[in-house]
């Protein structure tokens, strides 16, 4: 087994998933005055130095996504952010595209940014104690996109990242986020989502990545949040599937899906029917941001010292991912 192969399924056996906690300033800026707390530096280490710091870490989480302020932070503790992370057990990891900026040709769409100077910012990461990395493109759906432009070019980006990732001898996730805004149905996201994926996986074989050392971070198959016609829990699940089975090569060891704007229990529910519906040979987990952190950032927005009520509350919803990541989840099970 690779090493690369070996780290990838360290982040992702036995219901381990990944606990994306990689937001920019700007969008935690955005998450802590949601919930009227400042964002200061701080606060930002605060919050997430009490969900590091939780019990669920060491039997719920694989690996953590940092964002390069959290990366080089000390704990109040006086403990590098990474080296706290490993002692709890996860495999500490960073996002390294530096954001989606508009896309010459195609104004409408994105392309995702930061490759200039990779190779040395790899070697930084680390030695800093990274031992796998995120990049996500995105892509809007509606009738005309994503158009051939994106599709290409983020593709390409993704490869080269890639490429990269594993020359410094780290796991890259691969994540093209095909996002939830929009009418579109569960069709048309199901058919574009086939067709970016497919072009993801052309691209990494061109660039000769070893796809037994990555982790593929997808979108799962809903309509769009404007759409009229929702489809039910048990449909997003057999899509996913069918989608992921006809586009993902089987080398690949891992998927860990984003949570993309669903609501913690929707995130959850889709994941236990994906599991057990999974007739695949993909593990296949969770990556959530909003959907691990919502309701422990709420409460914990309410008195920022109660570290201990924050990690009950962060430590269940780990322990209920889990456990959808074995189809072993039930609402009986959420509620006791
Ligand atoms: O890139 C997206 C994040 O890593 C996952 O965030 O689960 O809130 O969509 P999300």
């Amino acid at each position: 087994m690779s090493e690369l192969n070996n780290i990838a399924l360290q982040i992702l056996s036995n219901g381990k998933g990944i606990l994306a906690a990689d937001e920019s300033t700007g969008t935690m800026t955005k998450r802590l005055e949601g919930v009227n707390v400042p964002s200061t530096p701080e606060n930002r280490m605060l919050f997430r130095e009490t969900l590091f710091s939780s019990a669920c870490m060491n039997d719920c989480i694989g690996g953590v996504i940092l964002y390069d302020e959290t990366i080089k932070q000390i704990s109040s503790k006086k403990n590098k952010i990474p080296e706290l992370i490993s002692s709890m057990g996860p495999h500490p990891g960073i996002k390294v595209d530096t954001g989606a900026k508009v896309l010459a040709g195609s104004p409408n769409e994105k392309i995702t940014e930061g490759l200039d100077g990779l190779r040395e910012r790899l070697k930084e990461y680390q030695n800093l104690g990274a031992k796998f990395t995120k990049w996500r493109g995105v892509y809007s759906i509606s009738k005309d996109y994503p158009s051939k432009l994106t599709l290409q070019s983020n593709a390409h980006a993704l490869a080269r990242y890639s490429a990269l990732v594993q020359e410094c001898n780290m796991v890259p996730i691969v994540e093209p986020e095909l996002l939830m805004d929009g009418d579109h149905s569960a069709k048309d996201c199901y058919q574009k989502t086939s067709e970016v994926i497919q072009k993801c996986f052309d691209e990494l074989i061109i660039h000769k990545i070893d796809l037994k050392g990555i982790i593929l971070k997808p979108n799962m198959i809903l309509a769009g949040n404007r759409s009229k016609n929702k489809i039910p829990n048990e449909e997003v699940a057999k899509l996913t599937l069918d989608c992921l089975r006809n586009s993902v090569p089987s080398e690949v060891p891992g998927i860990a899906f984003l949570s993309g704007g669903q609501s913690e229990i929707e995130a959850t529910e889709n994941l236990n029917l994906i599991n057990k519906h999974n007739d695949t040979n993909f593990i296949m987990s969770y990556s959530y941001g909003r959907a691990l952190q919502q309701s422990a950032l709420k409460f914990w927005s309410k008195n920022i010292q109660d570290i201990e009520g924050t990690q009950k509350i962060f430590n269940h919803r780990a322990k209920m991912n889990t456990l959808a990541a074995q189809g072993k989840w039930s609402k009986e099970i959420e509620n006791q």
